[in-house]
C-alpha cells in the first residue's frame, strides 16, 4: 500500500516523533511501500487530497497526535488510519480517565487524584493533598495529565518538592494528576492487535542509572538498561502481560499499544500508562519488543497491510 506517515507536530515530543517517522518510513520504504513523512500542519489536507494514500500511519505523539484530536480528523475524511479510534485515543491518552476505567475493571493502579491549575492556585499544595484524597502519602509521582516521554514527570517526597513538582507539572497542560508512589521495577509491554486479536510482545524491563525513566534516560543518555525479555519469572510474566492485553481490551485500543507498570517488591503489577502512538525511535520500547519476537520492519509491514484493509 501506499503509507502517509504523520510526524511532528507542535507538541512538546516533536523531536521524538520525527525520529519514529523517520525511523517507520525507513523500514516500509526498504520493504518496498511508497512512503512519504508529512507534518502536522496545512500541508496535510492537500498531501490526503493529493496523493490519496491508502492507509495513514500516525506518529504524532503528545496532545493532538494521541488525545483523538488527529484520529477524529481522519475519521471525518474517510481515511484509513493506523491505531486507536479518536475515542478511544481521548481516553487511553488521558491519565485519569485512563486510570479510572481500568480501576473500575479491576486493574491495579496506584491511587491518583487530578486537578485543574485553578485548583491548585485556590488551595494550594498541600490542602490539595489533605482536602482532596487522605488516600495519598508522600513519595508521590506529579504528573501532566496528558502528553508522554515523561515530560512534566516529578516525584515529590514532602510539600516543598510537590509545590515545586506541582508548578513543573502544570508547565505541559491545564491538569495535573498525583500519584502515589509505587517502587519496582518498570515494565512495557507493547501488544500487536491485528488478525488474531491482541497478543502481547515480550515485556521489556528498564533499569535506569538513578531509577528515573525520563526524558534523558530515554533519548538522550546510553547507559538505560534493557532487558528484553524482561527479567521476570513465569509467573510473573504471564501476569504481566495478561494485565496488558486486559488494559488494551478494557480501553478499546486497535492495532497496537505500549501498556507501562511497574511490579513492586511483592510481585504486584501496577498500571502506570498506556500509550496509542507508541515512540518508535532507536531507543524506543515496541521496536525492541518487535525485534525480539522477530522483526521490527516485518511487524510494521504486517500493521500497514492489516490497517490498509
Ligand atoms: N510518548 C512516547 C513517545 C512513548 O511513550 O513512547
Amino acid at each position: 500500500p501506499r503509507i502517509l506517515i504523520i510526524a511532528g507536530g507542535l507538541t512538546h515530543e516533536r523531536d521524538v516523533s520525527v525520529r519514529s517517522g523517520r525511523r517507520v518510513a525507513n523500514v516500509l520504504h526498504q520493504a518496498g511501500h511508497e512512503v512519504r513523512v508529512c507534518d502536522l500542519d496545512a500541508s496535510l489536507l492537500p498531501t490526503l487530497e493529493e496523493w490519496s494514500p491508502d492507509v495513514v500511519w500516525p506518529l504524532v505523539h503528545g496532545s493532538i497526535g494521541e488525545d483523538g484530536s488527529l484520529q477524529a480528523l481522519l475519521e471525518s475524511l474517510g481515511v484509513p488510519f493506523v491505531g486507536s479510534h479518536s475515542v478511544q485515543a481521548m481516553m487511553a491518552s488521558n491519565k485519569p480517565t485512563a486510570k479510572g476505567l481500568l480501576a473500575s475493571a479491576g486493574v491495579s493502579t496506584p491511587a491518583w487524584l487530578s486537578l485543574p491549575q485553578s485548583l491548585f492556585r485556590q488551595l494550594g499544595a498541600t490542602a490539595v493533598l489533605q482536602a482532596l484524597d487522605p488516600r495519598l502519602t508522600f513519595p508521590v509521582v506529579v504528573k501532566p495529565t496528558d502528553g508522554g516521554s515523561a515530560l512534566g514527570i516529578s516525584r515529590a517526597d514532602g510539600t516543598e518538592a510537590l509545590r515545586s513538582a506541582m508548578v513543573d507539572a502544570f508547565a505541559y497542560g491545564e491538569r495535573v494528576m498525583i500519584e502515589q508512589f509505587v517502587g519496582g521495577t518498570e515494565i512495557a509491554v507493547s501488544i500487536l492487535d491485528l488478525e488474531d486479536g491482541p497478543a502481547p510482545l515480550p515485556p521489556i524491563e528498564i533499569v535506569t542509572d538513578d531509577g528515573s525513566y525520563n526524558y534523558d534516560a530515554r533519548y538522550t543518555t546510553d547507559t538505560t538498561q534493557y532487558f528484553v525479555p524482561a527479567r521476570l519469572d513465569a509467573a510473573l510474566t504471564s501476569a504481566v502481560t495478561q494485565a496488558a492485553v486486559q488494559v488494551h481490551q478494557v480501553l478499546g485500543l486497535r492495532h497496537l499499544s505500549r501498556i507501562d507498570f511497574i511490579v513492586d517488591s511483592e510481585g504486584s503489577v501496577w498500571f502506570i500508562d498506556a500509550n496509542v502512538a507508541p515512540g518508535m525511535t532507536d531507543t524506543s520500547l515496541f521496536p525492541q519488543a518487535a525485534e525480539a519476537a522477530g522483526s521490527f520492519a516485518d511487524t510494521c509491514r504486517r500493521i500497514v497491510a492489516f490497517a490498509a484493509s
